[in-house]
């Protein structure tokens, strides 16, 4: 294939970007960070298996994922086979998020490289820039096997964006390695525990190992940075943190338009949208709550809020905020805690 000179989208970013001349180590946390992240890297084309078979038109999932869409009315009333085809397809499209929520975390912790202002910060973020590079690479192979790419969900681009246009590394770090990176952990999670591909299950697990990192050195690093901010400073860090989460809220939210990725998976599976919806609406009529399946992480409530408290991105004043807004400010890091030691996994086991 050519080289792609044109671009899919541009954005300007204000950023500063800063040279260090103090090339010393100050921080052992972060230090032990940086090690582990040499020590770990991998091969995406050597370590992992790619002439396993996976067939595109069977589910890469063996059970409901999302929690919700097996038990839609409509859906339990379809055949087996078109089940199967709706899982397939929307697998594909989860992963497809996946995918290029990848090429936003290659891009923001390229940035970081750049803006972060000593050098620990930057040697890491490099190791981050290249770990991030693999998960594109992973997820855009696997996604040539399942046959099928939909498109960026628009909520997803609109965090992402605001994220890389931010005008300092914090909100930038916030932005990714708290609120995309919380979903992506949570959502790569739960992949995990319903995947019967075995590919994909390495894949993941390689991921998640990580992703692990990249969470712990947002808690690491940001929370020193923001303790150290002026007050106004950091209630404007604290506003940025508000208005990611808001946003990431209102995509999951029950009055959200369709994204028009998963629009796109209806018509695949010949599923009409206006009797779609119509019979989602029954379900939620029904007062029946739409839980997670058990072992499943919630992002906000396990991972990202919990992060955000940690670190000091939630003030006094931002919490009345999210009390308006309906907002829970959760903050039991035991989840988040895990997580981060999850790279002991043994990976290639
Ligand atoms: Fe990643
Ligand atoms: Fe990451």
């Amino acid at each position: 294939m050519a080289t792609r000179w044109e671009t899919a989208d541009q954005l300007k970013s204000p950023m500063e970007i800063c040279w260090q001349f103090a090339y010393e180590f100050d921080s052992d946390k972060l230090k032990a960070l940086y090690s582990k992240a040499k020590k770990y890297q991998w091969d995406a084309e050597a370590d992992l298996d790619w002439d396993y078979p996976v067939d595109p038109s069977r589910p890469i999932v063996s059970e409901d994922v999302s929690g919700w869409l097996l038990r839609v009315p409509l859906v339990q009333s379809l055949s087996g086979s078109q089940q199967e085809r709706l899982r397939a397809h929307f697998a594909a499209h989860q992963l497809s998020q996946f995918l290029h929520g990848e090429q936003g975390a290659l891009m923001t912790a390229a940035a970081l490289t750049h803006a972060v202002p000593d050098y620990q910060g930057k040697l890491y973020a490099a190791t981050q820039t290249m770990d991030e590079a693999r998960h594109v690479e992973v997820y855009a192979r696997y996604i040539q096997k399942v046959a099928i790419i939909y498109p960026m969900s628009v909520k997803l681009k609109e965090v992402i964006d605001l994220t890389l246009t931010a005008n300092h590394w914090v909100k930038i770090a916030i932005g990714m390695n708290m609120v995309v990176e919380g979903l992506a952990l949570a959502s790569f999670h739960n992949m995990l525990q319903a995947t019967s591909c075995e590919l994909l299950r390495k894949i993941l697990q390689g991921v998640l190992r990580d992703e692990s990192r990249h969470v712990a050195f947002g808690s690491l690093y940001v929370g020193d940075a923001i303790a150290a901010m002026h007050p106004d400073e950091r209630e404007d860090v604290a506003d940025f943190a508000f208005d990611v989460i808001s946003l990431m809220r209102e995509a999951r939210g029950r009055n959200a338009p369709p994204d028009p990725g998963f629009l796109q998976v209806l018509d695949e599976c010949a599923i009409d949208r206006g009797d779609f919806f119509r019979s989602v609406g029954e379900l939620r009529g029904s007062g029946q709550r739409v839980e997670l399946p058990r072992d499943q992480v919630h992002p906000f409530k396990h991972l990202m809020m919990p992060a955000l408290v940690r670190v000091g991105a939630i003030t006094e004043r931002a919490r009345a905020r999210y009390r308006e807004a309906g907002i829970p400010v959760w903050d039991d890091r035991s989840q988040l805690e895990r997580f981060e030691r999850e790279e002991q996994l043994d990976w290639m086991q």
